[in-house]
């Protein structure tokens, strides 16, 4: 059973565009969770440029599912994470100057720095996933350091078409098995709309789905819980009855 982790960085957005106090993130969370999602998600950016403490403050003591903190290995943040205590984090590479995040993260590349936030996060009683690439030596890497899941970045598999697209998609299938039989479990996101959802919702072992900007982008025409239901009937389940 796939679940949705709704990402709402892009109501944060909106918001931070006037600075003002709408859209209400909260209100964001309640209409998804009311529309079917289970999970909330939001990336607490270094440069702050959408989510802020507060938002991540407000939505740990007020949203009855888990919260998935997406976040950077910076220590400011890791400290902040370890404070408020999400359900879940998402360990995320993040550049200034990026629009989204881009590529996954090196965790083979600084594999004792990463098992020490790994380590600190746990110790919190957070569960650990590491979004990266859908490589194998990521994915071995990920459970060196004691992460208990992976987010396999589907955003290459959301760019192509036809032939190459399939060959991306055999490759997230490959990587989630051989996170599997390393005992890590498999979420997955980056670029998943209605029409490209399906597929990635049929991989082997996958949990959830962690998307966005689809559901944003569809909630300024229909409203955000009716987007929200729409992708969840996408994913192939509707767990919650909505209002
Ligand atoms: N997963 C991770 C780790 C991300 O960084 C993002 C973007 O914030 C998403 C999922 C959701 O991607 P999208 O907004 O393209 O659905």
């Amino acid at each position: 059973m796939v679940t949705l982790g709704l990402n709402i960085d892009h109501v944060a957005t909106l918001r931070q565009a006037r600075r003002d106090i709408v859209p209400n993130v909260l209100q964001a969370a309640f209409a998804g969770i009311q529309g079917g999602a289970e999970g909330i998600t939001v990336h607490l950016r270094e440069d702050r440029r959408h989510i802020q403490d507060a938002d991540v403050r407000i939505l740990k003591e007020r949203i009855d599912v888990p919260l998935n903190l997406e976040m950077s290995i910076a220590p400011e943040i890791v400290r902040f994470a370890s404070q408020i205590k999400p359900a879940k984090a998402c360990l995320v590479p993040e550049r200034r100057q990026e629009l989204t995040t881009e590529g996954g993260l090196d965790v083979a590349g600084q594999k004792h720095k990463i098992r020490r936030v790994v380590s600190i996060l746990k110790k919190a009683g957070i569960v650990v996933s590491l979004f990266i690439d859908p490589v194998e030596k990521q994915i071995r890497a990920s459970a060196w350091v004691g992460a208990q899941f992976v987010e396999l970045h589907t955003g290459t598999y959301a760019r192509f078409r036809g032939r190459k697209q399939k060959k991306e998609l055999n490759r997230l299938k490959e990587a989630a098995l051989y996170a599997h039989a390393l005992g890590l479990g498999v979420n997955a996101g980056h670029g998943l709309n209605l029409q490209n959802v399906g597929a990635v919702a049929k991989l082997p072992h996958v949990e959830e789905l962690n998307i966005g900007h689809a559901i944003i982008a569809q909630a300024v025409f229909v409203g955000l819980k009716q987007a929200t239901r729409e992708m969840v009937m996408a994913i192939g389940r509707t767990k919650r009855k909505s209002v």
